[in-house]
């Protein structure tokens, strides 16, 4: 199976939640309840916390994400942090367009694609996200939306970069609401989507990019939603800041 080739990627996304002393704390609760990870395990944290965070993970399996990043290398563009300052830090992962970002503070998807671009420039591995709001599922438009925003948010990146991004399928309904796609829904948008990136660039593409689902999953309801064919780990907002709950899903997506 294709899966089994993939990386399985669990990330946390902390949102505008924690101190750097708390974000430590957590750390350090994480590191006492996670089990050998079978899995690729990042935290993405507000930009406060990473000196902290860097330094609590030190000599443990836990990678770094941030969760924006500006598109240019520097300059006037106050209260903004480029590729280059977070992968200075340790930061390997960063979160790109995430729809919180999308609908209160102007992202679009020509930003998200700079933003992946500068991303890869500085050797940050970006976490793309997709997903429709349920206004466009009920118009019927989900997979011509989230195959547009994957287009645009690859644009001009190259096969060899591709390959190594990570895209997370985030419908905006399931978002905080408690409300999770059903294991069916979820993967079906999930091949949609490497569906597209085999149009754009080619199966081998396709079958090796990773590709996580994220919407109120769950200690409970993920082992359903990582079994899933094309869905090859999750985005995780707020049971990623309790450490038991987060571990659970770190376990089933050990393989
Ligand atoms: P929840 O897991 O809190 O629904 O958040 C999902 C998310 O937005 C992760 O980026």
């Amino acid at each position: 199976m294709n899966k089994d080739l993939r990386r399985a990627i669990i990330a946390g996304n902390w949102k505008m939640n924690k101190t750097p002393s708390e974000a430590a704390k957590l750390i350090e609760e994480l590191k006492a309840a996670m089990p050998e990870p079978d899995c690729e395990v990042v935290v993405c944290v507000p930009a406060i916390d990473i000196p902290a965070v860097a330094e609590a993970i030190k000599g443990s399996d836990i990678r770094l994400g941030a969760q924006n990043v500006h598109f240019e290398a520097s300059g006037a563009f106050t209260g903004e942090i480029s590729a280059s300052m977070l992968a200075e830090m340790g930061v390997e992962y960063v979160i790109v367009g995430h729809s919180e970002r999308r609908q209160y503070f102007g992202e679009t998807n020509e930003t998200v694609n700079l933003r992946a671009k500068a991303a890869i420039n500085a050797g940050l591995t970006p976490i793309i996200c997709v997903g429709e709001t349920l206004e466009q599922r009920e118009q019927g438009i989900t997979d011509d939306l989230v195959s547009m925003q994957t287009k645009i948010a690859f644009n001009g990146i190259e096969k060899e970069d591709a390959i190594n991004c990570v895209i997370a399928y985030e419908p905006v309904w399931a978002i905080g609401t408690g409300k999770t796609a059903t294991a069916e829904q979820a993967n079906e948008v999930c091949q949609l989507i490497r569906d597209t990136i085999g149009v754009l660039y080619d199966d081998e593409t396709a079958d090796g990019i990773s590709i996580q689902y994220g919407g109120s999953m769950n200690a409970k309801n993920c082992a359903e939603l990582l079994a899933m064919e094309d869905i090859d780990g999750g985005l995780i907002g707020g049971a990623s800041l309790k450490a038991p709950d987060f571990s659970v899903i770190i376990e089933a997506a050990s393989k």
